[in-house]
């Protein structure tokens, strides 16, 4: 079928095969021209098939030769229906590391469930025995309680007062003001069951009984700060009460590993364009202004870059692994450059729809947010009659 983008809103309801496994292959090539890093041979990634996860997969396999697991939750294609991107990507990224000789297995199903624990825990023991490295790398709005059984959903809001501040249509472009209603308790609740650290700590308990855990073993999650502008509605909204929950558990993980010399830690990234953040408000207008700054300053990364740092420079760089006050490992320091910060907070009062075109980067938003679902790559000839029904060996 000819495969078109169809946008509805903050989601495409469409995924271009081809260009996710250009996507990938761009993302591999990267790393490789990075050179090798002196990294984990055993990772498993638990939200490896798009954004900073797929990234994570694609450094530990192609920078340290890794055999990597990967465990998502991604809708298969059905004929004259595309499958979500995060299928293709690891249809793709699956193709590529066996093509290279390296080990990759992926599990399509429901990560908070003890069902998909068990059958990752089970493929450790029979193929790899144990694992050197865990990314945890969820981004979900809804969580089923494995004990409970209730379902829980995150939410996006302010706590304390109502919040009104700019935003942007990232495919109009035009900047309005946007008011959110604070959270209630609830809702406060609900969104740190869903982001929060309970299910990452369950998995490495489950791990650990199992034995499937390396001595050594490090594991990662992934959270964020970002800038004043965004606090009310990010760091000190519903989200923000989630990620102080993770970056907590961290440190509790990190405690019930003492024995096998493991070490939980967060890892504090750079805002980029994913299918969560731009469903959050005010994040569309911050990241178009942060993308323009920091082409213009070359400091500028995607997910792979990140990633690639974050494994080269902080956590297998040879040396004892960085981390701020809080114990956590920052890659978000360019993001969160003096200079960067400051030109942000002045063009953030001067942007109209008018101006943003000038000041931001809202081309480079949109070019991204296109390539999330696989259109918009060079190299991929958009017009001709592809295969939908792409598989995933080791799901075959
Ligand atoms: N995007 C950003 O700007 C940004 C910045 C800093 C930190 N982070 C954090 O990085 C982490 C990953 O975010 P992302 O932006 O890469 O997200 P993403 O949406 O690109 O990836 C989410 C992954 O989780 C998987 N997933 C979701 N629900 C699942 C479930 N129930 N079971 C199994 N797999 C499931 C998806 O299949 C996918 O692989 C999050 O913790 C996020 O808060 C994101």
């Amino acid at each position: 079928m000819i495969i078109e983008p169809r946008m509805r809103g903050f989601i495409c309801l469409t995924a271009h095969p081809k260009g996710c496994e250009q996507n990938v292959k761009n993302q591999i090539e990267y790393v490789k021209s990075k050179g090798k890093i002196n990294g984990p041979k055993r990772v498993l990634v638990i939200g490896a098939s798009t954004g900073f996860g797929l990234a994570s997969r694609i450094t530990s396999a192609f920078g340290s030769d890794a055999s990597t697991i990967g465990v998502f939750f991604e809708k298969p294609p059905m004929e004259g229906k595309t499958a979500s991107p995060g299928w293709y990507n690891s249809a793709a990224f699956e193709q590529e590391a066996h093509k290279a000789g390296l080990y990759a297995k992926s599990i399509n199903g429901d990560a908070f469930s003890n069902e998909v624990k068990q059958q990752t825990i089970d493929m450790i023991k029979a193929d790899l025995g144990q694992v050197d490295l865990i990314i945890y790398s969820l981004a979900s709005p809804v969580r089923v309680h494995p004990v409970t059984g209730v379902t829980h959903r995150s939410v996006l809001k302010p706590i304390g007062t109502t919040f009104t501040n700019k935003t942007v249509d990232f495919h109009t472009g035009n900047v309005s003001q946007v008011s959110i209603e604070p959270a209630n308790q609830e809702d406060i609740d609900n969104t740190v069951v869903v982001m929060g650290g309970e299910d990452w700590s369950m998995w490495m308990d489950a791990m650990k009984e199992a034995g499937v855990l390396a001595d050594g073993v490090t594991t990662v999650a992934y959270s964020y700060i970002g800038p004043e502008v965004t606090e009310a509605v990010y760091r000190k909204g519903t989200i923000g009460r989630a990620k102080d929950h993770l970056e907590s558990t961290a440190f509790e993980i990190t405690d019930k590993l003492q024995d096998i010399n493991g070490k939980g830690y967060v890892s504090v990234n750079k805002a980029l364009v994913t299918q969560a953040s731009s469903a959050i408000p005010v994040i569309p207008l911050y990241i178009s202004l942060l993308y323009k700054i920091m082409k213009e300053k070359g400091i500028h990364e995607g997910c792979i870059e990140q990633i690639q740092r974050l494994f080269h420079d902080r956590l297998y760089s040879g040396a004892a692994v960085p981390t701020d006050d809080k114990g956590r490992i920052r890659i978000d320091d360019w993001e969160m450059r003096t200079d960067v910060q400051e030109t942000i907070a002045k063009l953030w009062t001067e942007s109209t729809t008018e101006s943003l075109v000038e000041i931001g980067d809202l081309a480079g938003y949109k070019q991204d947010f296109l390539n999330l679902f696989g259109f918009g790559f060079d190299g991929v000839d958009y017009l001709a009659d592809t295969d939908e029904m792409v598989q995933i060996e080791s799901i075959k």
